[in-house]
Parts: structure tokens; sequence; C-alpha cells
């Protein structure tokens, strides 16, 4: 699963389309975790689509990850911004690959 406390364990090392990317990256094996309020460890993400398909406000959006050991696309957290918070993508994750700061 994904670590909830990343923000502490690692490291900001990158932005991708206005969020942040926490390493280690080391493409295209390894590619951290993206967005700080709705976070994905893109490592853990298998494309299973279920947070695409339930977020009420449309948060992820697919970026092609060729070449990455668990899936050829991952769900980025494109528009984090428009989170409400509702959890649903937490628990319908299969591999606990998404974190929600809920505060
Ligand atoms: Fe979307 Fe809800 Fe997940 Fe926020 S917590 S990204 S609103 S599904
Ligand atoms: Fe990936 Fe989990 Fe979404 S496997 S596509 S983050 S439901
Ligand atoms: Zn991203």
């Amino acid at each position: 699963a994904i670590d909830p406390q990343f923000h502490e364990n690692r490291e900001q090392v990158d932005e991708h389309e206005g969020h942040s990317v926490w390493g280690p990256v080391d493409e295209p094996e390894e590619l951290g975790i993206h967005g700080t309020h709705v976070a994905v460890d893109f490592d853990l993400c298998i494309a299973d689509g279920a947070c695409l398909e339930d977020c009420p406000v449309d948060v992820f959006e697919w970026v092609d990850t060729p070449d990455h050991p668990e899936s050829e696309r991952k769900a980025d957290p494109a528009n984090e911004a428009q989170c409400i918070d509702c959890m649903l993508c937490v628990d319908v994750c299969p591999v606990d690959a998404i974190d929600v700061d809920a505060g």
C-alpha cells in the first residue's frame, strides 16, 4: 500500500502537469508518487481503472507509462484541486495505491 507518510519519507523530485512527483524516480521502472492531496503511487498502480470510473469530479486521467513492470498506464491525479474528499478512490483501488489527505 502507498505510504501515507510519503511527504515526510520521500523527497519531491519533480513536477508533472502542475502537481508534485515524490521520488525516487528511475524511469521507466520506477516512477514514484504523483500528487500531494490526492497521491497515487505509480509503482503500485496496476491500471485497474476503478478510480477513474468512480471519482465524482474526474480527478484522474490516464498517463502512458510504457515499460513499467506493473502496468503501461497509470491514474494521474491531474485535477487533484477538485477533490471533494469522498474517499471513494481510496476504497476501490485493489492495490491501495491512492492516499487522500482529507485532513
Ligand atoms: Fe475523487 Fe473522491 Fe478520490 Fe477525491 S477522494 S479523488 S473526489 S474519488
Ligand atoms: Fe491504479 Fe488503483 Fe486507480 S490500480 S488505476 S490507482 S484504482
Ligand atoms: Zn502526474
